[in-house]
């Protein structure tokens, strides 16, 4: 039977390869056997501050991007999430039997918010450790260490209830449409745990109400890595534009990123964790081409990175540029139209669940 599958994506910073093989590729392959809704989170990129006019623009160049990957919406809805209003309804439910704990566990909340958060955990573990220090410390050290202290918790004050509930309003995403598989990015499989747990919390409480849904990543594409530096993912908001391929750009700008890309000491091309630079590139390789790891070892035996690196550049280009001239033909009347669709499509949906949500917390009719 056809599964529902649900995923979102915020409609902030420059998609990367990153996404693309991450998620959206994903996607894009699942569409055909499932039953499948993409949502544009809108009310998730709010919980950082966000320009307006800017917000709007990428809103429609997200959904853009989504259709010349290969969302195809006779088969797929895709929709904004605040043109559904349920989204945020089902979140505030759900916030009443979330747990602090359990939210300040999570750890891209943590990331966000800084340090703080982390310490905020610790708090009592670092209560003990000051009680013990005060009595020996020197004043000195002990004013600048409270100084740091109050610093920290100035700033953690600062941070948005949003950015801390943001998994609350993820879990509500997912739960309104009965979804069965969330494809995401490995750093999201936090929150999809979190979701099965608020749904089975819900369900033994009120009765049976929520499809308890799986989380789904792919091997090579969950992570993939920045080319400046394999031990952190690629990421939109890396400091040097050097870290990520943007869907956007041309191949000249592909060209010089790739030869700029790190790679491991030795010459050989080969497909190892020792190896975590060429590892990387390699993966990028295999999903863009088709051809696995060891066909793509056998092919630059006795070559070395400068053949390997021309190749995936190139490799790279040869998808860039279409999906590129796919993005540049699509009118922002039809990308409208679609969203529109979509949305009506979600609101039914939604509203059907929303309806037995009701019934079973007790509102009244
Ligand atoms: P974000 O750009 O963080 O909003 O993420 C959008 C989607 O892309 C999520 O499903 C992420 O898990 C995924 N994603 C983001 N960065 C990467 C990456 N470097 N490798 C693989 N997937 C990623
Ligand atoms: N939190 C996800 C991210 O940052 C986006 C997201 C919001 C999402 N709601 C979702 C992903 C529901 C999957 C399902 O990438």
């Amino acid at each position: 039977m056809a599964k529902r599958l649900f995923s979102g994506i915020q409609p902030s910073g420059n998609l990367h390869l990153g996404n693309y093989l991450g998620a959206i590729k994903q996607w894009v392959e699942m569409q055909d056997d499932n039953e499948a809704i993409f949502c544009i989170v809108d009310l998730h990129a709010i919980t950082v501050a966000q320009d307006p006019a800017e917000l709007r623009r990428k809103t429609l160049e997200i959904a853009k991007i989504y259709l010349a990957a290969g969302i195809d919406p006779a088969k797929s809805t895709l929709f904004i999430q605040s043109h559904v209003s349920a989204h945020a309804e089902l979140g505030w439910i759900l916030n009443t039997i979330a747990r602090m704990a359990e939210l300040e566990r999570m750890t891209q909340f943590k990331e966000k918010s800084s340090d703080v958060a982390k310490r905020i955990q610790q708090r009592t573990l670092a209560a003990k450790v000051l009680q013990e220090e005060v009595i020996e410390e020197d004043p000195g050290r002990r004013l600048a260490r409270l100084q740091l202290e109050r610093e920290s918790l100035q700033r953690y004050a600062s941070v948005g209830v949003g950015l801390f509930d943001y998994p609350v309003l993820m879990a509500a995403d997912i739960l309104l449409y009965d979804t069965n598989v969330v494809p995401v990015g490995d750093d999201q499989m936090q929150h999809v745990e979190l979701t099965r747990t608020l749904a089975e919390r819900f369900n033994k409480r009120f009765g049976e109400t929520f499809v308890i849904p799986e989380g789904k990543i792919t091997k090579e594409g969950a992570r993939i890595m920045g080319l400046d530096d394999p031990l952190k993912k690629m990421s939109k908001s890396a400091g040097s534009v050097y870290n990520y391929i943007a869907l956007t750009d041309d191949a000249q700008t592909v060209r010089k990123k790739i030869k700029k890309a790190v790679t491991d000491s030795g010459s050989e091309i080969v497909y190892h964790d020792e190896k975590p630079a060429l590892k990387n590139l390699i993966n990028i390789y295999t999903l863009l081409s088709g051809k696995t790891s060891q066909e793509i070892e056998k092919m630059y035996v006795g070559k070395g990175y400068g053949d390997f690196k021309t190749d995936l550049a190139e490799v790279i280009v040869g998808f860039l540029t279409p999906f590129q001239e796919r993005l540049a033909a699509i009118s922002d009347d039809t990308v409208l139209a679609v969203l529109k669709t979509g949305a009506d499509k979600a609101r039914a949906l939604a509203a059907a669940k929303m309806e037995q949500v009701r019934e079973h917390v007790g509102f009244l009719e």
